[in-house]
């Protein structure tokens, strides 16, 4: 029996594409897995209606973590649009699968590193007046099951709500009475639910990791000057933490503030935590710095569970063309090895990665060279 059993997700699009190439170095690397493959993804939605199958659920369920390639989402009516005629009018409204798996599996940590791999030609430089003059390091930790993509939304707005908001006790009677005139059925809410126990779990883990890899600082994403309620929860609890850390530094910024900053001295940065959407925001803008989504990885990590899959989406348009760039997905396997305890494959892995970027020989058409995203695996897999 193998050693571990990894639940196996291509997806759509280009998703097939890059975990084609993740098996390819897995496999050179002689890693014990067996690998469980399991439907996710657009095909489902349009022929089942679900883009998550219970037997998927089930595959998860008994394997010890899953690698996810990526999925196509379309908004509410265009989805329906895309339905098996039989499916159509019945009333099946799409869905994120990996939002939902996040929520089902309780994946509360989402975990992107972000690092400036040397001889990357998409590397943010910086400015002239203040050049970047170390690789850019960064880690986000993303809080991946509240906030506001927690789903709690309406549209049009149901009258019990608005007048629960409306109440003079606990709602704001006076705002309300704007969104009334408009008519509700003219009017959508999506909500930001986040709890005490959230915003700790994911500033803990922040400073956890920090305190690990002697990092310096931890930077909390947040906007507490308008989000009073959930922006100040999250505040108080990140203060509250931080006091557990004496040898962490704990900065805070306004999330449009930092987005300026992170492009002005993106070297001042370190550990970044923030709730579930501007962890989304702050992690393609730390993508962008160092190559962009075909050099993103990220983990969704719970208590005893976690799906591993690339930042970027499923580019339909590049789907089975094998040009997309591999070592987003790679650096995904680096932090599945790091999480099932397997640090020696993770670094193996990962300077395999490195030597091949510093190189510049063999790389795809992101990085101004011309190989396929097969290739590159080769490549890595010969290296490791
Ligand atoms: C990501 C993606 C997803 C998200 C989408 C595809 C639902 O942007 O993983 O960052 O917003 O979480
Ligand atoms: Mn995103």
């Amino acid at each position: 029996m193998a050693k571990y059993r990894i639940a196996w997700m291509p997806g759509d699009g280009v998703g097939k594409d890059v975990m084609e190439a993740a098996r390819i170095v897995l496999d050179a690397m002689d890693f014990d897995a067996e690998y469980v493959h399991a439907d996710i993804g657009w095909e489902f939605w349009c022929r089942e209606g679900n883009p998550l199958p219970d037997r998927t659920v089930e595959i998860l369920r008994s394997t010890d973590c899953a690698l996810f390639g990526a999925i196509t989402s379309k908004p509410r009516d265009e989805a329906a649009d895309e339905l098996a005629t039989e499916l159509k009018g019945t009333g099946l409204v799409y869905y994120s699968p990996i939002v939902r798996l996040r929520q089902l599996l309780n994946l509360h940590t989402n975990l992107r590193p972000c690092k400036g791999y040397e001889g990357n030609p998409l590397n943010f430089r910086g400015s002239e007046a203040r050049p970047v003059d170390r690789p850019i390091d960064l880690v986000v930790f993303r809080e991946n099951t509240e906030g506001m993509y927690g789903g709690v939304e309406w549209n049009p707005l149901p009258k019990s709500i608005a007048d629960a908001m409306a109440d003079e006790k606990v709602g704001h009677p006076a705002r309300m009475k704007r969104w009334y005139e408009k008519g509700l059925e003219n009017v959508a809410l999506s909500t930001r639910i986040m709890s005490r126990q959230g915003c700790e779990s994911i500033c803990r883990q922040a400073f956890d990791y920090a305190a690990k890899h002697k990092r310096r600082s931890v930077t909390l994403a947040e906007k507490p000057n308008v989000l009073r309620e959930t922006g100040g929860l999250m505040t108080r609890a990140f203060r509250d933490v931080a006091k557990d850390y004496p040898g962490v530094e704990a900065w805070e910024a306004n999330i449009d503030a930092i987005c300026m900053w992170m492009i002005k001295n993106p070297q001042d940065y370190d550990v970044l935590v923030a709730e579930n959407m501007f962890g989304d925001i702050i992690s393609d803008l730390c993508a962008g710095l160092v190559g962009g989504l075909g050099f993103a990885s990220a983990a969704n990590i719970g208590d005893d569970y976690a799906v591993f899959e690339p930042t970027h989406g499923s580019a339909p348009k590049y789907a089975g063309q094998y040009k997309v760039n591999p070592m987003a997905m790679l650096l995904t396997c680096t932090l599945m090895f790091e999480w099932l305890g397997e640090g020696d494959e993770a670094s193996r892995l990962e300077s395999a990665i490195a030597t091949v970027i510093r190189e510049r020989r063999i790389g795809t058409y992101d990085v101004g060279l011309s190989n396929t995203t097969l290739e590159v695996a080769e490549e890595i897999a010969r290296r490791v």
